[in-house]
């Protein structure tokens, strides 16, 4: 894939994964600007990207913030062509502890940032009449409910249906919007028989066909491949990243061994 003389703007650019999608991206030619709410962690992601990067630190939630990083990305690294929604914060909360304000924070980043930042961007590429591609970051957790995730699993559903919208919305101009929604993401691949931090991990593995847990490399592919010229009839897609862990009950044995 090349993405020659294309700027990429990607949020949560201080992370865990989006470095990564940023580095891949760097790795095919883009110029890349990472956008972050914690200043010194995106400084320190944008300076390990080979080419040209920027850093731009700001709250996805503040439309004066990412109109800002959008209008500094234009005039350090040229007009953006491709949006990464990588920022989000997942919180786990069980209901009868839930304080709203948390809730509210959960929507606030993880959907009307994002919000904000394709509307930041899709206006730009409508007015210079540009083609352009969205992926946002969705998560298994947008159509498979757990305990203590009802702010998260009920933001990343929005931001389901919101890229299905924006498709909608943005397909006659020319951009495409899709999604990834990953599984288990860890720094190292945990695998079936290695020795496990914790039972949850361990229950997790057992449950993903692939039997180890994701890490960002993984997810990596699949943005660049939506992002790309290879998928150019591809859009309002969510694209399962997990090993399978969301197939439907992936740790149920065979039913006739259970007589
Ligand atoms: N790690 C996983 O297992 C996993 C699984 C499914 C989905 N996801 C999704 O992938 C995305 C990236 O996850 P990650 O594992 O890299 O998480 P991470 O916490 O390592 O990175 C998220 C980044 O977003 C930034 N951020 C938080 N609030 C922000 C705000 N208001 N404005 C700007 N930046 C903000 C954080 O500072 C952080 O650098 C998230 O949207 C997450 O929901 C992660």
């Amino acid at each position: 894939m090349d993405f020659s003389g294309q700027t990429v703007f990607i949020t949560g650019g201080g992370g865990r994964i989006a470095p990564v999608v940023g580095r891949r991206f760097a790795e095919a030619g883009a110029a890349v600007a990472l956008f972050d709410i914690d200043g010194a962690r995106v400084e320190a992601a944008a300076h390990g990207l080979p080419g040209r990067a920027a850093a731009f630190a700001g709250d996805v939630a503040s439309e004066a913030d990412v109109a800002a990083a959008v209008a500094g990305c234009e005039a350090r690294l040229g007009p953006i062509d491709v949006l990464v929604n990588a920022a989000g914060i997942f919180p786990n909360t069980p209901l009868l502890e839930m304080d709203p304000e948390e809730w509210d924070r959960v929507f606030d980043v993880n959907v009307r940032g994002m919000m904000l930042c394709c509307k930041a961007v899709a206006s730009r590429l409508v007015a210079r009449g540009a083609p352009g591609a969205i992926v946002n970051f969705s998560s298994g957790a947008g159509s498979s409910a757990r305990a203590g995730s009802a702010h998260y699993c009920g933001s990343k559903a929005a931001v389901n249906l919101l890229t299905h919208v924006l498709a909608i919305e943005l397909g006659p101009h020319g951009i495409r919007v899709n999604a990834v929604a990953p599984g288990l993401v860890t720094d190292t691949p945990l695998r079936r028989g290695d020795p496990h931090p914790s039972r949850y991990m361990e229950m997790m593995v057992e449950a993903t066909p692939m039997r180890r847990t994701g890490v960002a490399e993984d997810v990596a592919g699949a943005v660049l491949f939506l992002a790309s010229g290879d998928s150019p009839w591809t859009t309002g897609a969510i694209l399962e990243v997990s090993g399978g862990s969301h197939c439907g009950r992936p740790h149920v044995p065979l039913s006739r061994d259970l007589r």
